[in-house]
């Protein structure tokens, strides 16, 4: 297929990108590289410094694209909270105007990413996809919103549309001597912040809030490793089906406190990680923890990489020889 992968200069993007590629697809990269890194870009792909809004100019009825997969965004939940109107404008406005694109071309298939935030607060745990969604950030809710436009499209134009809710990516991509990696600026995820701390280039690791009502008072996530979250959206690719907005949660199934994750990336490392404990972030939930039954189900989905311990030594891995090495 000729797909167009947008945000595929980004952590995950660029790792479906690969996977695509070795999978014998012809992939175009729609990034404007606002928070990507053109170095992850993949050399075999045709990348394109474009953003979302103008993807009209690339998905031209013309240009013959089979499919899109769609992971540019921003996605820092805390300071959506803050800067609300930037999350709206881009990931929200953004992908309409995707859609309207992908409507006018004729382009056939789109998988989103969405993520396990729309949720908000779960009322059951493990969440089912049909849990209710009540996102308690900003970030959460510019999602949902696609996700509701995307069922519009495929009942009222036949798109065949796949949302795939992410619960939270770890890990590294090592393969063939390429490393690809988590490098947010500013970072806000747990593993990579607590990988900085073990090589003391941060002092400690702020834990938002410690009277959550979890084991240890910590906030509680599922961790799923980037390498088997990109091969859904190749499974997502070939499901897909004309008409129907297909919804899957993407997790393990198992929960780990903050503190927990703490402990093992000190395993994993060997090295000291302090910790202080500050206020609660704004519009986090208490606890996240994915139902994937669906996608094992209708899409064949297996992890290959589900323990933490295997996601923190990935991260570990492509920290030690890429992020310090060309930073040191
Ligand atoms: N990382 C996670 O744990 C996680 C969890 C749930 C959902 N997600 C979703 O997965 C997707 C990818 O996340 P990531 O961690 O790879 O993020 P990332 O920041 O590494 O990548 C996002 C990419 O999108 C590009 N981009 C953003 N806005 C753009 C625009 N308007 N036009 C063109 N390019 C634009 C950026 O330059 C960047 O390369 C996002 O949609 C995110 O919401 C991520």
């Amino acid at each position: 297929m000729k797909l167009l992968v947008t945000g595929g200069a980004g952590y995950i993007g660029s790792v479906v990108t690969r996977m695509l590629l070795d999978a014998g697809h012809r992939v175009v990269v729609l990034d404007d590289l606002r928070t990507g890194h053109a170095e992850a870009l993949a050399p075999d792909a045709t990348h394109l410094a474009v953003g979302v809004h103008d993807a009209a100019s690339v998905l031209t009825p013309d240009a013959g694209f089979d499919g899109v997969l769609h992971f540019a965004a921003l996605i820092a939940a805390g300071e959506s909270m803050v800067r609300p109107e930037l999350y709206w404008h881009n990931n929200t406005v953004g992908s309409l105007a995707l859609l309207d694109a992908v409507r006018a071309a004729g382009v056939p298939r789109l998988v989103f990413s969405s993520t396990a935030a729309v949720y908000g607060n779960p009322v059951e745990l493990p969440i089912p996809e049909t849990a209710v969604k009540a996102p308690t950030n900003t970030y959460g809710a510019t999602k949902l919103a696609v996700d509701m436009a995307l069922t519009s499209e495929a009942i009222g134009h036949g798109l065949a549309a796949v949302s795939l809710r992410y619960f939270n990516v770890a890990g590294a991509y090592l393969r063939d001597g390429v490393a690809i990696g988590e490098r947010h600026d500013p970072e806000t995820h747990l593993i990579p912040i607590a990988l900085d701390v073990a090589a003391g280039r941060r002092d400690k690791l702020q834990l938002f809030g410690d009277d959550y009502p979890t084991v240890d008072g910590t906030c509680v996530r599922d961790y799923i490793h980037v390498e088997d979250l990109a091969r859904a959206h190749l499974l997502a690719l070939t499901a897909a089906t004309a008409g129907q907005h297909r919804i899957y949660n993407l997790g393990n199934g198992n929960g780990f406190t903050n503190r927990q994750v703490v402990e093992v990336v000190r395993e994993v490392t060997g090295k000291p990680v302090p910790v202080e404990v500050a206020p609660r972030r704004e519009g986090d939930p208490a606890e996240l923890v994915a139902s994937a039954a669906l996608a094992r189900a209708e899409l064949g989905w297996v992890p290959e990489k589900p323990t933490l311990h295997d996601m923190v030594g990935d991260a570990w891995a492509f920290y030690r020889t890429h992020v310090l090495r060309e930073q040191p």
